[in-house]
């Protein structure tokens, strides 16, 4: 990078390093640590991937039969998105998936996890199929294999169908979870001769949390329930999950590897003795309580039924049968630490350390930097419930990214965050965890839910206006540790 600088520039910055290297001892360049850099690899086999979603990059909203989904309607509504902005047209990938698909291979990366937006399948969210939706994602999914890369197909990143929210209140009514299940079997039965990896449901925390108004609401449907309605959609999101698995099972071709992708709720302890991390044990298991336990363990805790109280989701024992489908593997979202937590003597066993106003945070205000959850969640999911095969679905941050006068962005902050986290995800492989692949948010900047274009996430930089990618400078950082398949 040493010819974008400025001479003077550059003499500034290199003026410390050599300083240094002259103060040194000689030594041979075999004994001189420095020279001989200790390589920290990854598993062999490891996948890295980039990771996007249909509605934050495809655009082309009413192209080839694609019906509404409510986050056309939820961006359309004034007021919802911060820039003002939708994504009608976003990164126009619907049209430039082969470009895209020569970003990832000029990264080098082996795997590529996208979504398949529903109402292009089915426009009305069940009925009759739209078979020139499935041709994109049949296209999409021969190009990837032409260029060394596998497919892992995401089947909801939050695009429900509008209809299916018009005629059932979306995710408030079984039956959803139900039509999910259908259009799992479709996708299923057409695409798993070359698909071999299906996640389910993408981060049902999020979309539920600030879809149906556990917080701020924030994200489609905009709807603000009671305790016990949010309850309800949290089984209704986890039997869909279920169903979904049971159906790729019956449709799909056999040995596909299905799991979820959840944010899990990371709980680090927040000093690392054996009784924090035994508390953060439990903790990770009780504040998962509402998805991933369930689904692990088919049950509610003793815990999350008491904190719910006349609050608690109606179920059957049949429900949660389904909602513990055997999974292949477990996907998480790595960002941030959700919580540090320490050990108490009461019955719980631990607590939750208050956050103070001064812990550092990266461009999103919600992102706070805890590289360490890279490990703990991981290692607490695979201890916890013995998951055998756990895939980072996603981890990444958004930045500033100004660009410099030739136009390049030297985003030091993500190369920073993506170095500090993917230190703690070496360390949890080189123990053991059993972390199969990794997947980059994002491949590009896209349509970042209630941020409109506002926050940036991307390796390349999108100019929305020209549709013009440019690698930034942490897509050079990804590509070498893609290429050592170890920190660089
Ligand atoms: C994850 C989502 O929560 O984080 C992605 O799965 C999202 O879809 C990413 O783009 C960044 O979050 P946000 O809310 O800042 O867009």
């Amino acid at each position: 990078m040493s010819h974008r600088f400025t001479r003077r520039q550059f003499a500034t910055a290199t003026g410390a390093v050599a300083l240094g290297v002259s103060a040194l001892p000689a030594a041979s360049a075999a004994a001189n640590p420095v020279a001989a850099p200790v390589h920290r690899n990854f598993p062999r086999d490891f996948a890295w991937g980039t990771a996007t979603s249909a509605y934050q990059i495809e655009g082309a909203v009413n192209e080839d039969g694609r019906g509404p989904s409510i986050w056309d309607a939820y961006a359309h509504t004034p007021g919802k998105i911060r820039d003002g902005s939708n994504a009608d047209h976003a990164a126009d990938h619907y049209r430039r998936y082969k470009e895209d698909i020569q970003l990832m291979k000029a990264l080098g990366v082996n795997a590529y996890r996208f979504s398949i937006a529903w109402p292009r399948i089915f426009p009305q969210g069940t009925g009759a199929a739209n078979p020139k939706g499935l041709d994109f994602y049949n296209r999409l999914v021969d190009e990837l294999l032409a260029n060394g890369i596998e497919p892992f197909a995401t089947l909801y990143h939050w695009d429900l169908p509008q209809a299916l929210q018009d005629r059932l209140g979306g995710w408030q009514s079984r039956d959803t979870a139900k039509a999910f299940g259908d259009y799992a079997g479709y996708v299923a039965q057409h695409l798993t001769d070359r698909v071999r990896n299906i996640f389910t449901i993408n981060e049902s925390a999020t979309f539920i949390d600030f879809g149906y108004g556990a917080g701020p609401v924030e994200m489609a449907p905009g709807v603000k329930l009671p305790q016990a309605g949010l309850n309800q959609v949290r089984h209704h999101v986890a039997l869909g999950h279920g169903l979904a698995v049971q159906a790729i099972r019956a449709n799909g071709r056999a040995g596909t590897q299905v799991g979820p992708a959840e944010n899990i709720v990371a709980c680090v302890p927040a000093i690392e003795t054996p009784a924090n991390i035994r508390a953060s044990e439990i903790a990770t298991r009780e504040m998962n309580g509402g998805y991933l336990t369930v689904i692990l363990e088919g049950r509610y805790t003793d815990g999350f039924l008491a904190y719910a109280g006349k609050d608690a989701p109606v179920f059957t024992a049949e429900d949660l049968k389904i909602i513990s489908s055997p999974v292949d593997f477990v996907g998480i979202n790595v960002y941030m630490p959700q919580h540090y937590v320490v050990a108490t003597e009461d019955a719980s066993g631990f607590a939750l350390v208050p956050f103070p106003s001064s812990f550092p945070r990266m461009e999103s205000d919600w992102l706070r930097i805890g590289p360490e959850a890279m490990y703990w969640a991981p290692r607490n999911l695979a201890k916890v419930w013995n998951v055998e095969n756990i895939y980072i679905s996603e981890n990444g941050t958004s930045a500033a990214d100004q660009p410099d006068a030739g136009g390049k962005i030297h985003d030091l902050d993500r190369i920073m965050y993506l170095r500090n986290y993917l230190t703690q995800l070496q360390r949890a492989t080189a123990e053991g965890v059993p972390v199969r692949g990794y997947f980059q948010w994002s491949l590009m900047d896209n349509f970042e839910w209630p941020d409109g274009y506002d926050k940036r996430f991307g390796l390349y930089h999108v100019d929305f206006a020209t549709q013009k990618r440019s690698p930034k400078l942490s897509a050079e950082f990804y590509r070498a540790v893609v290429a050592a398949n170890a920190l660089v």
